[in-house]
């Protein structure tokens, strides 16, 4: 049937007004996240250990939370096993140097993130705070880098040094501004820049043969 063009573009106006009268006030579909959900999902931690939770934990405590939730997959004493090895590793001779929390990971803060947002595997974030200080605390003891008696809270796990810290290079240093605010806002957010983070640079590991 003939339909003339002005009749189809009338009607396809009539249906482009409606639906927007229709959906004005959103599809009803879903209902506005608070900032309690938000804050569940709010996890991240900053190299310097911004956003560390409360709580605490120390190396013996620490070695009860592992033989209970790590052991099975990363060995009786961190050695390894169906998953990493998570204490020793060898010293970094190459990049092709088997990483390990002890040779390569630069930030005390990222340990900690990393296993509470993701271990144990079977059940991540299951473990309370005091808990993850805790296993953090026994893995850093046992690979030497705190004392067997350190007590991890978040001001003393940010202070913990590790020591391949300094073998990490801004990947494309040449791309690095001269003016450091300039760096700042091409490289940070706005908050990671406020709150002085500067080790976003620092993001591959150091070729020893560079
Ligand atoms: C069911 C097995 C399982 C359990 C239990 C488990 N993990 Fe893991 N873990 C894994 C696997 C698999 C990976 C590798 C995951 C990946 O690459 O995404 C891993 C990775 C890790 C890593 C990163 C290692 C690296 O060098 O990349 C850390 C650290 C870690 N686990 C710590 C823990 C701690 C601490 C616990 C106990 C609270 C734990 N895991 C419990 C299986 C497990």
């Amino acid at each position: 049937m003939f339909m003339s063009r002005l009749y189809r573009v009338t009607v396809l106006m009539a249906f482009v007004l409606c639906s927007s009268v229709i959906f004005a006030e959103g599809p009803s579909l879903g209902m506005p996240i608070t900032q309690a959900d938000m804050a569940a999902w709010d996890i991240n931690i900053l190299p310097d250990g911004t956003g560390l939770p409360p709580g605490s934990g120390t190396p013996a405590q620490g070695a009860s939370v592992y033989a209970a939730h790590c052991a099975a997959c990363h060995g009786l004493n961190g050695e390894g096993g169906l998953a990493a090895m998570l204490v020793g590793g060898e010293p970094p001779t190459s990049m092709g140097t088997r990483k390990t929390i002890a040779n390569h990971w630069p930030y005390s803060s990222t340990v900690f993130d990393v296993i509470r947002r993701s271990m144990p595997f079977d059940a991540p974030r299951s473990l309370s705070n005091d808990d993850y200080y805790a296993v953090v605390a026994w893995i850093l003891a046992e690979n030497n880098i705190i004392d067997e008696n350190a007590v991890m809270t978040a001001e003393t796990l940010s202070a913990v040094r590790m020591p391949n810290v300094d073998r990490f290079v801004f990947r494309y240093p040449t791309m690095i501004p001269s003016d450091p605010d300039r760096v700042s806002r091409r490289w940070l957010s706005p908050e990671a820049a406020a709150a002085g983070v500067e080790s976003w640079y620092r993001l591959r590991p150091l070729d020893p043969w560079q």
